[in-house]
């Protein structure tokens, strides 16, 4: 990034999991403006539709830049879903490129509506995690094998967290546990591997479905009130706002490798 530091993102295959809606969507759009010319943007979710329209919105957004997009339809809670994301990259290693950006953004609230002491299931507690924490590590490995380290080329692995990373929140256990192990697994990942840029970025409460789940669904009866008096006061942050902090972080290039970054930080 020193090259080219605080004006564009480079040469990318950028790659945004949870790009059909929220958070991810709003990335797709903001940051294909600060692609080179030839960049790649990969984007993955269920929603095949809402896919589609992302990519037919991009088109216009930044037409005559010849940017490659390619949208892959995939359940990250499955295993197959990882493994056709990973086929897409591989297709993908010969592109000339000199970032690569990978946004594990994708994530799910969990059943929000029970406390701690009712998840007995293991196949329940085990489908969350399998989704919210394996994916993201089985698809950066896989990503970073394809891309592996060499002499021109940043990379730059982003894990979308939360607040619920470092504080406990009650009814949300699964959420919170899945958030603080990503945390983990992206500071071993950045211990490991210091030719990497790795960066946990907890975005703020934004006005998304997920914030919709969680006013209306949580079990704890506080957090429901504080998240519906955020909502109504309109104190929600917009993704734009939260993803033009993130975006300056990751252009600036300052931060220290396996960090965690909350909006509020900044
Ligand atoms: N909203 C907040 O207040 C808030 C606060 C802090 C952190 N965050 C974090 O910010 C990130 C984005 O959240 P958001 O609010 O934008 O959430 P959202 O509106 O619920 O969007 C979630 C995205 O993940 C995708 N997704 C869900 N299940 C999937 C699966 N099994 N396989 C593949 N993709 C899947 C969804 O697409 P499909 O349904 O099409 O698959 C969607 O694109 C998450 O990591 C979240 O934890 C959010």
């Amino acid at each position: 990034m020193a090259v080219s530091k605080a004006t564009d993102l480079g040469k990318a295959l950028c790659i945004i999991t949870g790009a059909s809606k929220g958070f991810g969507r709003s990335l797709a759009k903001e940051i294909s403006g600060l692609l080179q010319p030839e960049s790649v943007l990969v984007l993955v979710a269920r929603s095949g539709n809402k896919l589609s329209e992302l990519q037919t919105e991009l088109d216009s957004l930044v037409a005559g830049k010849h940017l490659v997009i390619r949208c892959v339809i995939a359940d990250l809670g499955l295993r197959e879903g990882v493994e056709q994301v990973m086929k897409s990259v591989r297709e993908l290693t010969a592109v000339d490129i000199d970032h690569l950006l990978l946004f594990n953004n994708a994530a799910s609230l969990g059943d929000v509506s029970r406390y701690a002491q009712s998840f007995e299931n293991m196949e329940e507690v085990d489908s969350y995690l399998s989704f919210n924490v394996s994916s993201a590590l089985c698809l950066t490995a896989g990503v970073l094998n394809a891309f592996p380290r060499r002499q021109g080329l940043r990379r730059f692995v982003v894990n979308i967290s939360s607040l619920c990373a470092v504080k406990p929140f009650p009814s949300w256990v699964l959420y919170c546990t899945g958030k603080a192990a990503r945390d983990m697994m992206f500071r071993v990942l950045a211990e490991e591997d210091p030719d990497l840029r790795v960066l946990s970025y907890a975005p703020g409460p934004l006005d998304t479905d997920m914030q919709l789940q969680a006013r209306s669904s949580s079990a704890d009866s506080n957090l429901r009130q504080i998240f519906t008096v955020l909502h109504s006061e309109g104190q929600l942050l917009t993704c734009e706002q939260s993803i033009s902090k993130l975006l300056k972080v990751l252009l600036e290039d300052e931060f220290s490798s396996g960090a965690h970054i909350d909006y509020y930080d900044l």
